[in-house]
């Protein structure tokens, strides 16, 4: 079949393989030429492997230094008479194609992170190809719903809402480009806690608690989780919102889980990452436009990173060196250093006061953020020719 970039509002329904083999290709190419990951973990577990800073830290930690091992969790969607499959499907296909002809274990669980039956594959899998031990447990989860903890058949449903007061603030629609004003109330008390069961912490202790109990956590072992703060100018829709009180619990999390991991001279860290376009982040109401104020500012002082510039960054020059790793007064590792660099905030606060649905396009970096977006689901690549047919049978199961 001939693929195209099919989007809804700021979802892709399509995605193109061999794009998304490039997009792979593309970032292996930058962390073998980058600043390279000295005594960095060898048997790493990835839980949000398929796309976003999840894919990104598997490719810094096997292509760029450290030489990884990994285990991959994801929950992808393969190709069908439904459909092309999600990006993630095919950026786990690639990524073990080259990760193996290098000689670098990849394995690559479909499934659900919050079941225990993930948890178990994932366990006999560490067995199998880890010796038993992990090193690193990374866990960049971003879901909307779970089933309900508590065993009820009910599903628990995320949102992604103000807490107290209503929001009000524009968003653009990646599929027709337009600006859209939009008001977003409060959210209620069930929404509150379905959106921190989901995001916060809980998931992330549950997954570092049973690699404990069956002895697979190396000594020296780590365990990370990403985060966002970001600028006063997003407060009210995520750090003052749901999601900001997710990740809040995400960050006491980080500090109990710090406490069991000494037991094994390890550590946990909730890693607090720039704002960048992913199948996510475009998701939050609001964001948009200050991702393209932020990406044409960082882009013009020289300070822009993608997802992939941000992890090898990471492990390189924070997570493992000789020196004990940065964190702030909270304990947190700050990759959004530049991101919140006073001046990079002055001028991306003073872009967005002129911001409108006339001007948009020309005065911000729309561009930039609508080709990532494309990037991120396999197209807007100049190598591929998009008008040829994709058998896509070769990516069944
Ligand atoms: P993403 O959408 O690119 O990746 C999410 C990953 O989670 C994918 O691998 C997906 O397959 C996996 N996933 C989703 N539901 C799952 C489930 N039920 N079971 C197993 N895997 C599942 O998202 P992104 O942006 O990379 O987000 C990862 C983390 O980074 C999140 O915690 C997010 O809040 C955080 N973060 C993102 C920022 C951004 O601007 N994109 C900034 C700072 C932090």
């Amino acid at each position: 079949m001939i693929i195209e970039p099919v989007i809804k509002g700021v979802v892709a329904r399509a995605s193109h393989p061999y794009g998304c083999e490039q997009s792979i290709l593309k970032q292996i190419n930058y962390v073998k030429s980058a600043k390279s990951i000295q005594a960095g973990p060898k048997r790493v577990l990835i839980i949000g492997a398929s796309s976003g800073f999840g894919l990104a830290a598997r490719i810094a930690l096997t292509f760029g230094g450290s030489n990884a091992d990994t285990i991959g969790v994801s929950f992808e969607r393969g190709p069908s008479d439904k459909g092309t499959g999600s990006a993630g499907w095919y950026n786990n296909h690639f990524f073990k194609k080259y990760a193996n002809r290098e000689g670098h274990t990849a394995v690559n669980i479909q499934g659900d992170a919050f079941s225990d039956q993930t948890k178990e594959e994932v366990i006999e899998a560490i067995e199998t190809y880890f010796e038993g031990e992990v090193d690193l447990i990374i866990y960049s989860v971003a879901a909307g719903v779970r089933p309900d903890p508590k065993g009820s058949d009910d599903m628990l449903r995320s949102a992604i809402k103000p807490i107290g007061q209503s929001f009000s603030g524009a968003t653009i629609q990646l599929e027709n480009d337009q600006w859209q004003q939009q008001t977003i109330s409060p959210a209620t008390e069930e929404e509150i806690d379905a959106t921190l069961q989901i995001m916060g912490g809980q998931d992330w202790e549950a997954w570092v608690d049973a690699l404990i109990n069956v002895e697979s956590i190396a000594q020296g072992c780590k365990t990370i989780a990403f985060s966002y703060i970001g600028s006063e100018v997003t407060h009210p829709i995520y750090l003052d919102g749901t999601l900001g009180r997710a990740k809040v619990d995400l960050h006491q999390t980080s500090h109990s889980l710090n406490l069991k991991l000494a037991n094994y001279q390890g550590n946990a860290y909730a890693t607090v990452c720039k704002a960048l376009v992913t199948k996510a982040s475009v998701f939050i109401p609001g964001l948009t436009p200050y991702l393209t104020a932020l990406y044409k500012v960082m882009k013009e002082k020289g300070t822009h990173e993608g997802c992939i510039e941000q992890m090898q960054r990471l492990f390189s020059d924070k997570l493992y060196t000789q020196d004990s790793v940065p964190v702030d007064a909270e304990r947190l590792v700050r990759m959004d250093d530049w991101e919140m660099n006073v001046d990079t905030q002055e001028r991306v606060q003073s872009l967005l006061a002129q911001l409108n649905k006339d001007n948009f396009a020309q005065l911000a970096d729309y561009q930039g953020v609508k080709t990532e977006f494309l990037n991120l689901n396999g197209f807007g690549f100049d190598n591929i020719d998009y008008s040829e047919p994709v058998d896509l049978s070769v990516f069944h199961k």
